[in-house]
C-alpha cells in the first residue's frame, strides 16, 4: 500500500459532528470554494451552485423549520438542542443544480470535505436536510438563500475546526474485488 499526502488524507478523513465555534478564515473558505469549483462534471457542464452559510441565526432558522417538518421527536433527529441538522458547525455549505446532478454534487463534496480535511477543518455532509428543501417551504428557503425554487437540493457540507476525534466506521473490504480472467 502507497502511503502520501493525498492517500492519507483520504484515509484519514472523518466525518466529525462536533466543532468549536471558531469560524474559518476567510482564505480557508475561499480555498475551500476554488476546490469545489475545479471538481469535474459531466461534460464540463459544472451544473452546481453553492450558497454558504456563516450565520448561526440563519442555520438556527433552518434547524427549527426542518425539526417542525420531520418531527422534534423523529429518532433520527433526537437530541435536537445538542445536535441541530447542521451539528453546530460555523459554516454550512449547500449545494444546489439547476436540473439536479447529483454525481457532480458529489464529486464536488469529496473535493471540499477533502480539501477541508487537508487544511486541518472538519466537515459533517448532510443530507437530511434535503427533506426541507424538497418541501413547500423548501422553496422558501431557496429563495432565502438566493436560489431558484425549481433548483435542486443536492447536498449540504457543514465546515469548521472540529472538537473530536471519532474512530474510524468500519468499511467492507469484501465489496472491492479484482475480477481474475485466465489470461
Ligand atoms: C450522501 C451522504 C449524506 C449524509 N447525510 C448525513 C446527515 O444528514 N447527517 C449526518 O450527521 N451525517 C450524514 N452523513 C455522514 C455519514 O453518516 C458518514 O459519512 C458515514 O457514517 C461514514 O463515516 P465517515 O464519514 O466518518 O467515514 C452523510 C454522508 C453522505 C455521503
Amino acid at each position: 500500500m502507497i502511503h502520501n499526502e493525498t492517500i492519507d488524507n483520504i484515509l484519514t478523513r472523518r466525518t466529525i459532528r462536533e466543532y468549536t465555534s471558531e469560524q474559518i478564515s476567510a482564505e480557508e473558505l475561499e480555498t475551500l470554494l476554488t476546490c469545489a469549483m475545479w471538481a469535474p462534471s459531466g461534460r464540463n457542464s459544472q451544473p452546481c451552485h453553492v450558497r454558504v452559510v456563516q450565520s448561526k441565526v440563519l442555520l438556527d432558522e433552518i434547524n427549527v423549520d426542518f425539526k417542525n417538518l420531520v418531527g422534534w421527536d423523529t429518532p433520527a433527529y433526537t437530541n435536537w438542542d445538542k445536535n441541530p441538522f447542521y451539528q453546530n458547525a460555523p459554516t454550512v455549505m449547500f449545494l444546489f443544480a439547476e436540473g439536479g446532478s447529483f454525481m457532480d454534487g458529489g464529486l464536488m463534496t469529496e473535493n471540499i470535505t477533502l480539501a477541508a480535511k487537508s487544511m486541518g477543518l472538519g466537515t459533517c455532509i448532510i443530507g437530511s436536510i434535503g427533506t426541507l428543501f424538497d418541501s413547500a417551504q423548501g422553496k422558501v428557503w431557496k429563495e432565502r438563500l438566493g436560489v431558484p425554487g425549481d433548483w435542486q437540493f443536492l447536498i449540504a457540507v457543514a465546515v469548521g475546526h472540529g472538537n473530536e476525534d471519532p474512530a474510524p466506521k468500519p468499511r467492507k473490504p469484501e465489496q472491492f474485488q479484482v475480477v481474475k480472467t485466465e489470461d
